[in-house]
């Protein structure tokens, strides 16, 4: 059956993608965002777009709508630090608002994007949605603040929501992809130094204990991801508040990224060693095993030079 959805940060990168799942599976979809990080042109042909910010969001949510997807959100873990106040005021504050609009419009679902820095350091590796959540950045704090917000909200008020925890999201789908600015994530820096647009990649510490020594993460494809949103609408019941690792469970390294950037494109790829970053986890992996099992997520992208390959293909496309 075909849906009505508002998608708050839908001319970002994940939103976009999401947004073009959703109009390719036949429902309605309009993109609030203000701009503040996305791009006019990434909101994906096919949906109505609101330039305006969630704290206004009651100006835009009526009773149409069957659920909201929100990723409008600040995400630089390095600028949370330098000013925490500017996360707390957008992703908390934002939130509040998105909240309280979705209750007086009576829109009883919502997906969230939250983060796999919520959980901190790992104690367990794969980190399950049981394990401790101490996040070591004010974004990562924002974020599981906004997850407990949600949790009384269901409670309360009896909304139904799912929250997937991102681990490290790739690749592009199409038109869409990534343009973070500063760009902050690993695959489009390497692919940046083989465009030959940035002169080397810096690998903050070598001296990790893995099995290389450099960071190891979790790397999952964005339409893998997309799949799961649409999945957790079905799957989210008035009332219970379901949290959901989204990842592939395989970590790979800071330099087995690189040297797969190096094969998909063929360019050389200097790198530096530099050191090692604050608040920076050995290896992030998550479980899934709750979105497969709660959302019957089966996700089919797993592998590495698959997901440069696409991401390569969209940073050709910018140039
Ligand atoms: N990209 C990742 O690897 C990753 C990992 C974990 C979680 N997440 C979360 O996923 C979501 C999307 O991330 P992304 O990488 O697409 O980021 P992005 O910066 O590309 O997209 C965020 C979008 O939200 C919009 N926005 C921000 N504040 C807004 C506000 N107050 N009102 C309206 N629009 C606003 C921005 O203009 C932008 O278009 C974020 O919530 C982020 O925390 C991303």
């Amino acid at each position: 059956m075909s849906g009505k959805y508002l998608v708050t940060g839908g001319a970002g990168y994940v939103g976009s993608v999401v947004a073009q799942h959703l109009i390719e599976a036949g429902h309605e979809v309009t993109v609030l965002d203000n701009l503040s990080t996305g791009f006019r042109e990434g909101v994906p042909a096919g949906a109505a777009f609101v330039e305006g910010d969630i704290r206004d969001a009651a100006k835009w949510l009526d009773s149409s709508y069957d659920a909201v997807l929100h990723f409008a959100a600040f995400s630089q873990v390095g600028e949370s630090v330098a000013k925490p106040e500017k996360y707390w005021d957008n992703n908390v504050g934002g939130t509040m608002a998105l909240l309280a609009a979705m209750r007086d419009a009576d829109v009883r679902k919502l997906v969230f994007s939250s983060t796999a820095a919520t959980y901190g350091e790992p104690v367990n590796t794969p980190i399950t949605e049981t394990d401790p959540t101490a996040p070591t950045s004010p974004y990562g704090a924002s974020k599981l603040a906004v997850d407990h917000m949600i949790t009384g909200e269901a409670t309360a008020h009896g909304l139904g929501a799912v929250s997937l925890r991102y681990f490290n999201v790739a690749g592009a789908y199409g038109s869409c992809g990534e343009r973070h600015d500063p760009e902050s994530h690993l695959i489009p820096l390497v692919l940046q130094v083989a465009q030959g647009r940035r002169e080397a990649i810096s690998v903050f510490g070598d001296d990790y204990p893995t099995p290389d020594g450099t960071c190891v993460r979790d790397y999952i494809h964005v339409a893998d991801l997309a799949d799961a949103h649409l999945l957790a609408l079905d799957a989210a019941t008035p009332g219970e508040h379901l949290i959901c690792n989204l990842g592939n469970g395989n970590g790979f390294s800071v330099r087995e990224v690189i040297e797969a950037v190096r094969q998909v494109t063929g360019h050389p790829v200097p790198e530096v060693v530099a050191g090692r970053r604050g608040g920076d986890p050995a290896t992030l992996v998550a479980s899934a095993a709750t979105a497969r099992e709660r959302l019957g997520w089966n996700p089919t992208r797993a592998d590495l030079a698959g997901i440069i390959t696409d991401a390569w293909a969209f940073a050709q496309q910018r140039g």
